[in-house]
């Protein structure tokens, strides 16, 4: 399998989490490089249903090693609680998960400041999933952060808390929020930082180390190209670096040593949260949304639904180098009459073929549309190419052609036996 870097290639909930769990029985190590717990990667596994914040996907496998790089930010509690209840559910966790010591941690002060600036932004709001990663991740770049191994060490922690504490009530007193409690905070941490102690560790060396022995490392991207904090809908977006390149800062490992980019993209398009998104339609959300479908994993709010957007997908292959594409849910368009694919994207007078960096621009484009007859039969079946009627495979095969890179994997549904490889 090699060094393969996995990226969702639209705004997020591409279906990575199933292509992830497929991908890993090749691969020896599993790393999450970016993100927080706003991630929620689901893998259903013999009638059992995981969702995975923070943990990688690799841990539901035997055997693999399974990584939260340097470049994820860690609520230690959220952690805790996630792998106390997939150890419930049988999954070990033992000697093979490992917690960057560079990572930084996520506080309850970084929650609540998500949660009052969201409210004051009122109809501008971003839609955050309110875990705090937007001040956890700016605290990092202002150097105010605290990371895993100040967590792992009582004293200096206990010094470092205080006085984070002290100056984020200053601020949410500011903002007419209560001030928290260091006594209740801290005791929840210490707590926290005792238990996943014995999984912290210098990441870097331990990749750089598998990659000596030759091992297939697997990067875990969470979030989507669009969710982006560079080359996203700005400032409608995540607080990370969702796109490749975060692989690499995110775990320590060079650029040169990735030899593929996985691109995983849903045969329409979902955006949960605020921003644009130009294919959005109304009858292919009530479509999903009445089969049960396209409700957030991590805040089960409804998710917003269009057309498949090719203009996007051929910018998400551009930034991100994609080699290979998985497409997903696809049996989600099992009974459309006809579809729609957007070709480009006309704003007054100016056509796009890729996608405008002002939001205000990009919420004014008007999608210019081609059409593809249905298929208008069930697909959850199908386990090769050939079993997937015609239609469907020159529906994916345009998506492909349209996007710009090579068609890998088609998924009709959350199993992992509902994977062709194509
Ligand atoms: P935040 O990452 O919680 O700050 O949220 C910023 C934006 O990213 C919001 O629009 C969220 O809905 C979106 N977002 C964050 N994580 C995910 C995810 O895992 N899937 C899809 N959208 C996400």
């Amino acid at each position: 399998m090699a060094n393969t870097i996995l990226v969702g290639a639209q705004w997020g909930d591409e279906g990575k989490g199933k292509i992830i769990d497929v991908l890993t029985e090749q691969a020896d190590v599993v790393v999450r490089t970016q993100g927080g717990n706003n991630a929620g990667h689901t893998v259903h596994l013999k009638g059992q249903k995981y969702v995975l914040h923070l943990v990688p996907s690799g841990i539901l496998r035997k055997g693999k090693v399974c990584v939260i790089g340097n470049g994820v930010v860690v609520d230690p509690v959220s952690l805790m609680t996630e792998i106390e209840g997939l150890r419930k559910l049988g999954v070990r966790i033992n000697k093979n998960l490992f917690l960057s010591e560079t990572a930084h941690v996520v506080f309850p002060y970084h929650r609540e400041l998500d949660a009052q600036r969201e409210t004051r932004k009122g109809r501008q709001k971003i839609g955050t999933t309110k875990r705090g990663i937007g001040p956890a991740y700016g605290d990092k770049a202002a150097r105010t952060g605290l990371r895993v191994l100040d967590l792992i060490r009582p004293e200096r922690f206990r010094e470092q808390l205080a006085a984070r504490i002290k100056e984020n009530n200053e601020v949410l007193k500011a903002f007419g929020a209560r001030p928290l409690s260091f006594k209740q905070v801290h005791e929840a941490y210490r707590q926290a930082g005792d238990y996943l102690a014995p999984f912290v560790t210098n990441t870097v060396v331990l990749l750089h180390e598998a990659l000596r022995r030759g091992d297939n490392i697997l990067f875990e991207g969470a979030q989507g190209t669009f969710l982006d904090i560079d080359h996203g809908t700005y400032p409608f977006v995540t607080s990370s670096n969702t796109t490749a390149g975060g692989a690499c800062t995110g775990s320590g490992i060079p650029p040169h040593r990735m030899d593929r980019v996985v691109g995983v993209m849903k045969a329409y398009t979902t955006r949960v949260g605020g921003g644009p998104l130009p294919t959005e339609n109304a009858e292919i959300a009530d479509m999903l949304h009445a089969m049960g479908r396209e409700f957030g994993a991590t805040t089960g709010r409804p998710r917003r639904c269009g057309w498949f957007d090719a203009v996007a997908t051929r910018h998400a292959a551009m930034v991100n180098g994609i080699d290979d594409l998985a497409i997903t849910n696809i049996d989600g368009l099992d009974t459309m009459e006809t579809l729609k694919v957007c070709i480009g994207y006309r704003c007054g007078r100016t056509r796009f073929d890729y996608v405008p960096s002002d939001v205000e621009v990009l919420s004014q484009c008007e999608p210019i549309y081609a059409e593809f007859p249905g298929w208008r039969t069930p697909t959850h079946h199908a386990r090769k190419w050939r079993d997937l009627p015609p239609k469907a495979r020159a529906y994916l095969k345009a998506l492909a052609e349209l996007t710009g890179a090579n068609l890998a994997i088609a998924s009709v549904g959350p199993g992992r036996e509902q994977t062709i490889f194509v």
